[in-house]
């Protein structure tokens, strides 16, 4: 089978499509064909060795995937060849087939294509976990997304107006906030712009931002948090800028504010029912179509050079999706 292969931690223009030994099944197991798959930011840094752990080399990239289940390990059941799935591993997702374990995968609902299927995992589980389970936002709060136009970004912006909030969409360019308020955004901010955050005090009315969605860090960071309103949630998703910010304990008590971090790797070991639970609502709303994941830009197989290059030029709206078959 053909399969994205990363032998050395070297620039994306010289990783390649290898031919390589199709997965063989092992217990516990569901082999894959995958239709799409998912390349995110930290799929970006992963392949130049950027990333805080490293995979042993040689590997295929890509954690997230869509697409039709081709066997399955004796001890299985429940995964009928040709059933649709989507799934979430560590790597191995930009290939023909992957093996994953059975607890990985989920039926595609209905009308949910692969490239949304691919789209949907990570970002969405991140988004709702960090909005509902740590953030408590309530409808009626505002809630300010930092990087609205990115992969967690956008999750956040509908999850936002599914929860009942107005949302306010922060990004650096024109395109990205259009973007954002084309997925339901109610206010685009420019925070490259000086005066931002007295744009934002003109927005809330003063208020300032009950939740705070933060994938981006460094200074931004530290000036978003000025900005949170009484009993304020400031939630701390990632670092795409590249800075991990220092943040003065003096703030949070005058602020009234609260810091609070998510770490979507550990939930499933630290707070199973929890992640069970928002699971099962995301489901529930991909299903019923209350929830429509948004695909950024979809590449051929042979292309898939452009998603990587898309998530490391800070030039990605919403998630690169490979496509495969
Ligand atoms: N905590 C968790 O469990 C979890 C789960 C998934 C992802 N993450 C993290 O969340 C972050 C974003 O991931 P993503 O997949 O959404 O990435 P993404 O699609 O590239 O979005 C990141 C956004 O950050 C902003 N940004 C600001 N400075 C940047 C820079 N120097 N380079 C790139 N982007 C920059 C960009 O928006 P503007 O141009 O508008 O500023 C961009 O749209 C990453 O750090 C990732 O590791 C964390």
């Amino acid at each position: 089978m053909k399969a994205v292969v990363v032998e050395d931690y070297d620039r994306i223009e010289n990783i390649a499509i290898k031919n390589v030994a199709k997965p063989e099944l092992s217990s516990g197991m569901v082999r894959v064909r995958v239709q799409a798959a998912a390349v995110g930011f930290v799929d970006g840094l992963k392949v130049q060795g950027l990333y805080q752990t490293k995979d042993p080399l040689p590997f295929t990239p890509g954690s997230e995937f869509a697409g039709v289940v081709d066997a399955v390990a004796s001890d299985i059941e429940g995964f009928a060849p040709g059933t649709p799935v989507i799934g979430m591993v560590r790597n191995g997702s930009l290939a023909e087939y992957i093996c994953a374990s059975a607890a990985d995968l989920f039926m595609t609902p209905d009308g949910v294509t692969p490239e949304m299927g691919a789209s949907f995992f990570a970002n969405y589980l991140t988004a709702l976990y960090a909005l509902s389970a740590r953030g408590k936002l309530r409808s009626g709060e505002t809630l300010l997304v930092l990087g609205a136009a990115g992969g967690v970004g956008i999750a956040a912006v509908q999850l936002g107006k599914l929860l009942g909030a107005r949302v306010i969409a922060a990004a650096s360019t024109e395109e990205k906030r259009q973007f954002a308020i084309e997925c339901g955004a109610d206010a685009g901010l420019d925070y490259t712009h000086e005066g931002w955050r007295d744009e934002l005090k003109r927005l809330t009315g003063s208020h300032g931002a009950d939740v705070i969605y933060d994938p981006v860090g460094g200074e931004l960071s530290l000036q978003a948090f000025r900005s949170i309103a009484w009993n304020g949630r400031h939630l701390v998703i990632g670092f795409a800028s590249g800075n991990i910010p220092a943040l003065k304990f003096n703030l949070p008590l005058l602020k009234g504010g609260a810091l609070l971090g998510v770490d979507l790797a550990q939930i499933g070991r630290r707070e199973p029912e929890v992640r069970e639970r928002v699971i099962a609502q995301l489901f529930t709303w991909l299903s019923n179509k209350t929830l429509v994941p948004v695909v950024g830009r979809i590449f051929a197989f042979e292309d898939f050079r452009g998603a990587f290059a898309a998530m490391t030029t800070r030039s990605a709206l919403g998630k690169m999706v490979v496509r495969i078959d």
